[in-house]
């Protein structure tokens, strides 16, 4: 008997202890002006009443840093619509942290931006809704907001911070994907990112408006593919293509609990930012636990972690190391099931039905009005 016990002690082998994490999303407010359609941010927002102070974020990245994170991303909702948001920055560079700023760039004054520069800002990443007021205006749901991030790229490029432009592409914007290239050339930026919306959070409400057809996908793979040729040395641009429409899945984030993990406004540490859709995870908190321990230890962290908690397909899959089953929360939001293969893969028993659900949604000539996002809880409007 004992032998038996031994044997099976011996069967299981121990998942290897993970290395540092690289990257660390500090959501740090979901406050925001802009109320955009392809929001992947929780439908329950962090009210301000909860949001860490500023001694718990310091700490956070003291920890972070200590853990060996090299990139912090600061983020939100508008990160900065903290008033702390430039002592925030100050404490991040001084304790070693490549600082990048994910920003809307609506209500960031000059001073602002100066202060924020003076404190250690290392790169600034500002995001675009469309390729003018129009298209910007429809999707984030903010009037003047084209003019004002235009004078925000323009204030940053000439203080000479490198600034990398997100777009996020859907229906609603996807023909401009070329405009969108030549905006960023004309910005000044050194990076573009081509991201299609992913469909968690509020995303997901809106998936009928945002889908776009398989055609205008494969096309703007072909426009992108082109700009990259013509502005090497000018732009880099990087993409991401929509998975409704793919053989095989992401590797998402870099694989759960592997490169990069979030902090919430409210100190939640989570794997990845959509990782509180997995709601029976427990997800512990800065106020109660170090980053390193949550990292190491914590059962959200360890939950998906490397190939153990696989089923079939992905268990004997040879691509299991590759994209280690796709998206988790993905995985969730199609099957009701976060273990599950990501239905994005040709091998799910689920990927005809996603791929003809996207085709027939991307097929619908009206799909009607997007609902905005809206920051006060439960609070949604819809695009006129
Ligand atoms: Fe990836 Fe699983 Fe599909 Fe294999 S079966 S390609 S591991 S998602
Ligand atoms: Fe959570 Fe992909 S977004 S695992």
């Amino acid at each position: 008997m004992s032998g038996s016990h031994v044997d099976l002690q011996a069967d299981r082998v121990a998942p290897p202890r993970p290395q540092p994490p690289l990257g660390l999303l500090a959501e740090v407010t979901h406050r925001c002006p802009l109320r955009c359609t392809y929001c992947s941010n929780p439908l329950q927002l962090d009210p301000k009443s909860v949001e860490l102070d500023t001694e718990t974020w310091k700490r956070v990245f003291s920890e972070a840093a200590e853990l060996g994170v090299i990139h912090l991303h600061m983020s939100g909702g508008e990160p900065t619509a903290r008033r702390d948001i430039v002592e925030l920055m100050r404490h991040a560079a001084e304790v070693g942290l490549y600082t990048n700023l994910i920003t809307s760039g609506i209500g960031v004054s000059d001073a602002q931006l100066d202060a924020l520069i003076e404190a250690g800002c290392d790169h600034i990443q500002l995001s675009m809704q469309g390729a003018d007021a129009a298209i910007t205006e429809a999707v984030g749901g903010y009037r003047g907001g084209y003019d004002k991030k235009q004078a925000f790229a323009d204030a940053v490029v000439a203080r000479g911070v490198p600034l990398t432009l997100n777009a996020v592409i859907h229906r609603m914007n996807i023909h401009q994907v070329p405009a969108m290239i030549d905006k960023a050339v004309a910005f000044g930026a050194k990076r573009l990112e081509i991201a299609h919306t992913q469909y968690y959070g509020w995303a997901l409400k809106n998936r009928a408006q945002l889908m776009p057809a398989r055609a205008d996908v494969d096309r703007t793979i072909d426009e992108v593919e082109s700009a990259r040729e013509r502005l090497k040395g000018t732009l880099v641009i990087d993409a991401v293509f929509p998975d409704y429409y793919a053989r095989y899945p992401k590797l998402c984030n870099g694989g759960w609990g592997t490169r990069t993990f979030s902090v919430t406004p409210s100190g939640k540490i989570l794997p990845c930012h959509a990782a509180e859709t997995i709601t029976h995870l427990d997800f512990w908190n800065v106020r109660d636990r170090s980053l390193a321990e949550t990292w190491y230890d914590g059962p959200a962290f360890n939950a998906y972690r490397g190939t153990g908690w696989m089923q079939e397909p992905c268990a004997s899959c040879e691509r299991k190391t590759v994209d280690y089953g796709g998206c988790r929360c993905q995985a969730l939001a199609l099957t009701g099931d976060a273990a599950a293969t990501d239905p994005v893969c040709i091998k799910s028993p689920r990927h005809a039905e996603l791929g003809a659900l996207a085709t027939m949604e991307a097929a619908v000539c009206d799909p009607g009005p997007a609902v905005y996002r809206g920051f006060r809880i439960g609070q949604e409007t819809e695009r006129r």
